[in-house]
């Protein structure tokens, strides 16, 4: 099959998400394990969701509304953007899928910043794209070298404000600056996975930015949403971009239990800002355990917290495993003594800082 394969394809590393709970269960013999690992909400799914799946259940023997019409609806006017630059994707994911099968031509060049998710290489190389890695500034993207990097040969620079693995942001002062000077001919995708849980005054809300012309605006009910599992996130950006990913797509890319579960989380406020209370109050938690046990870590605008336990990082790894925890090694974003940990609820928190106090 290797002599029929596309040639590039061979050389991509796939993508090694975090250890599925009940393989580690297995595996260790444990009764509990607790995930810190894929920045998912701690608080599990909403009640109010679980009551609409099960009010819903017979219907899932249809195909789903192919257009997301109720949920771009609801979402629309949550929003106040218009219904027709809105679309849905199987996890925010797709939508990357999307601007790059869009986009991306062999030997275009996709920029973005060290430490960046690692989806963005991953799509770029799948479509034989050369993609560019600019030195992050203290851990955080620097967008005036990313815009000196930008030539007649860009077509799109992948953003993620706040930023996976490392939590920091850019502010709209340096992005007003950045957008400055990108050609209207290259795409900027600024992915707000983590948009809920800012803080920070001075963020750049993507919804000032999507009608652009050329920024897509990313956004996933995976994280404070709590939907992970369900698959579904979305892009906003102007018609014309919207009418082209929606040639991309699969007709029924976002399937029929993920649009209930969306369309009931839109309507469960106090289930974010719970999660949010959570994650805020964990946060404070963890910055304060690892000051007294001296380790340094990255102040986060996300839900989860890149920290420096100064040891191998697999090993850490794996010792938290074999007591019931699960973290993130940072190996593959090349941070050899950095784990990143998800905020969980506050006994789990807990059980990790006195894993962490035990091995260090
Ligand atoms: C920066 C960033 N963007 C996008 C995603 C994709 O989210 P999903 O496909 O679950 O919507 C993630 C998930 O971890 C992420 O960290």
């Amino acid at each position: 099959m290797k002599k029929i394969l596309k040639s590039y394809i061979e050389s991509i590393q796939p993508y090694e998400p975090g250890k599925p709970i009940d393989e580690a269960k297995r595996e260790l013999g444990l009764q509990e394990i607790i995930k810190l690992a894929s920045n998912e909400n701690p608080l599990g799914v909403s009640p109010l969701v679980k009551e609409r799946i099960i009010e819903n259940i017979d219907t899932f023997n249809r195909y789903p509304d192919g257009g997301c019409w109720r949920l771009k609806k609801k979402l629309s006017q949550q929003l106040g953007v218009d219904s027709d630059e809105i679309i849905f994707g199987n996890g925010s994911n797709e939508i990357i899928e999307f601007i790059a099968k869009g986009f991306i031509e062999p030997g275009d060049e996709v920029i973005s910043s060290q430490y960046a998710f690692l989806v963005y290489p991953l799509l770029t190389k799948v479509c034989d794209g050369r993609y560019i890695e600019v030195a992050a500034k203290e851990y955080a993207y620097d967008l005036s070298a990313i815009a000196e990097r930008i030539t007649k040969k860009t077509k799109v620079v992948f953003l993620a404000n706040p930023n996976n693995p490392t939590g920091t942001y850019f502010n709209n002062k340096d992005f007003d600056a950045f957008l400055a000077k990108v050609p209207d001919n290259v795409i900027v995708c600024l992915d707000e996975a983590y948009v809920d849980f800012v803080d920070a005054t001075d963020y750049p809300d993507g919804l000032d930015y999507y009608q652009r012309g050329n920024v897509v605006v990313l956004r996933t009910f995976s994280k404070a949403s709590g939907l992970a599992g369900f698959r579904i996130g979305y892009g906003l950006a102007t018609k014309e971009l919207i009418c082209y990913f929606n040639k991309i797509r699969q007709p029924f890319n976002v399937n029929a239990v993920a649009q209930c579960a969306a369309e009931a989380v839109l309507d469960d406020s106090p289930f974010i800002n719970k999660t949010k209370y959570i994650v805020r109050g964990g946060k404070r938690f963890l910055y304060k355990a690892f000051d007294v046990y001296g380790l340094e870590y990255i102040k986060s605008q996300t839900n989860f917290i890149l920290v420096n336990i100064k040891k191998d990082s697999r090993d850490i790894f794996n010792k938290c495993l074999q007591r019931g925890v699960v973290v993130r090694d940072m190996k593959a974003y090349g941070f050899d003594t950095y784990i990143r940990i998800t905020v969980g609820l506050p006994q789990e928190n807990e059980k990790l800082v006195s894993i962490l106090e035990e091995l260090l």
